[in-house]
């Protein structure tokens, strides 16, 4: 703090008025003098700043240049003509009105000092302190005349009106160059997204037809394998060519899980090409038929399955079948190893949308993995452990996405998996 800031704290702080009309610049400037002792007056204008002097004369004042109603030179000029104020020192603080000819126009209005805005604050308060203890004291304003005065004003301002045009001149045209460089980039990029949509839709297209056409191929040679394989099981004696015998009954079982890997493949390609038919459906009805179905083949297992009465949805029925059977197949198999298996279908509402969630207490999986799960053919579970082709999920989250919804998952390696998808109505 300088000494005469300093001083400034004791008994008598003298009285410093601020004129700005930005309330911000108004509040910097009065916290920085305020923590150097002094008191402060505010004003928003030249003609508030005259009518807080007329009640209580300040001990310097500071003001800001360009301000509606009265400006700082008005103000200055009104100030100095005025018997009782003009021994008081007059400061410009400005960031605006910069050129020497602004500055000589203010010294011969009668200003103490004019000082730049931004400069350093411990410059600034010495020099306040400066002007406090010695006062330059400018009698009076040089500019007498009334003509001349509001012709060398009318200069300034109309100077600083053109250097404020074309200054927003510059930023205006700094905005349209930047619209047009975004426009041209947003085009570029539809123009990117469409080929690349293109070549996607074509390539997904070869793929589908291919699957398509291996998986029927495929067919007649499995057939011819499945037959001869049963045959020679049949011809085996399983007493004296055991080896024999159960390399027959390998080669069925391997035939007849590409059997079901090929209906799967079949059975991904028919949901993307099919036409979808949308109609309300009663979910939990469904639910309870897919349930009852796929226990047939299990008849002796134990399995409590909790079903939410009243769920409805707008789907295609066909393919949300298929999108239960494989929810609830992955359900009742991963809880297999539990003796308390519990499966869960419920209903929540997240963000105003309606949320299906089907969770069980079997083995769970790593969250880490769960962008995997919806992937054709990506397992996590061991082929011995856990039978399966890893494509009923991908089939899932194809048919949820056709009808615009989402599908995801959440588990616990060893404390079950929940399975939420929503399907919009409109
Ligand atoms: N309820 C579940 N609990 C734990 N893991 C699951 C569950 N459902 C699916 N998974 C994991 O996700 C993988 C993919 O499931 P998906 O249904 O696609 O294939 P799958 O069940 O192995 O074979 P399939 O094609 O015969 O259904 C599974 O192999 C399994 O690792
Ligand atoms: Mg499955």
């Amino acid at each position: 703090m300088s000494p005469s800031a300093a001083k400034a704290k004791l008994s008598h702080a003298p009285m410093i008025l601020v004129v700005d009309d930005l309330e911000v610049n108004r509040k910097i400037r009065c916290a920085v003098l305020k923590n150097a002792g002094y008191r402060i007056q505010e004003a928003r204008d030249g003609a508030e700043a005259l009518q807080v002097a007329a009640k209580s004369l300040p001990d310097l004042v500071l003001s800001d240049i360009l301000m509606p109603v009265m400006d700082g030179f008005e103000l200055c000029r009104a100030w100095k003509s005025d018997a009782r104020l003009q021994s008081v020192p007059f400061v410009f603080y400005s960031a605006t009105y910069t050129e020497p000819k602004d500055q000589e126009f203010a010294l011969r209005l009668g200003a103490d000092a004019f000082l730049r805005k931004g400069a350093d604050n411990g410059e600034f308060l010495t020099e306040i302190a400066r002007l406090l203890d010695a006062p330059t004291h400018h009698p009076d304003s040089e500019v007498r005349d009334e003509g001349v005065f509001y012709r060398e004003h009318s200069e300034r301002v109309v100077r600083k009106l053109e250097d404020k045009l074309s200054e927003l001149e510059r930023a205006n045209k700094d905005i349209r160059d930047r619209e047009e460089q975004l426009q041209a980039a947003k085009r570029q990029l539809e123009q990117r997204v469409a080929e690349r949509t293109a070549e996607l839709v074509a390539t997904n297209k070869e793929l589908e037809s291919f699957a398509y056409t291996v998986s029927h191929d495929l067919r007649a040679p499995l057939r011819l394998i499945n037959a001869l394989s049963h045959d020679m099981l049949e011809s085996f004696d399983e007493k004296t060519q055991p080896q024999l015998a159960e390399n027959a009954a390998s080669i069925q079982r391997a035939a007849s899980r590409m059997n079901r890997l090929i209906d799967e493949l079949l059975q991904l390609s028919r949901v993307t090409r099919r036409v979808l038919k949308r109609e309300r459906i009663d979910l939990s009805r469904m639910a309870h038929e897919v349930v009852e179905e796929l226990l047939l083949s299990t008849p002796k297992r134990k399995v409590k399955v909790d079903i939410e009465e009243g769920l409805t949805t707008i789907a295609d029925k066909e393919l949300l079948h298929i999108v239960l059977s494989n929810l609830f197949d992955n359900a009742l198999k991963y809880t297999r190893l539990e003796p308390h298996a519990r499966i869960t279908l419920r209903q929540r509402n997240e963000h105003g949308q309606t949320v299906f969630t089907l969770s069980d207490n079997g083995v769970g999986f790593d969250q880490r993995d769960s962008n995997k799960l919806f992937k054709p053919f990506q397992r996590l579970h061991p082929q011995e452990q856990f039978d399966g082709a890893g494509i009923g999920l991908a089939t899932v989250a194809r048919i949820i996405h056709r009808h615009g919804g989402g599908v995801w998952a959440e588990g616990e390696a060893g404390k079950g998996s929940t399975f939420l998808f929503s399907i919009p109505e409109a």
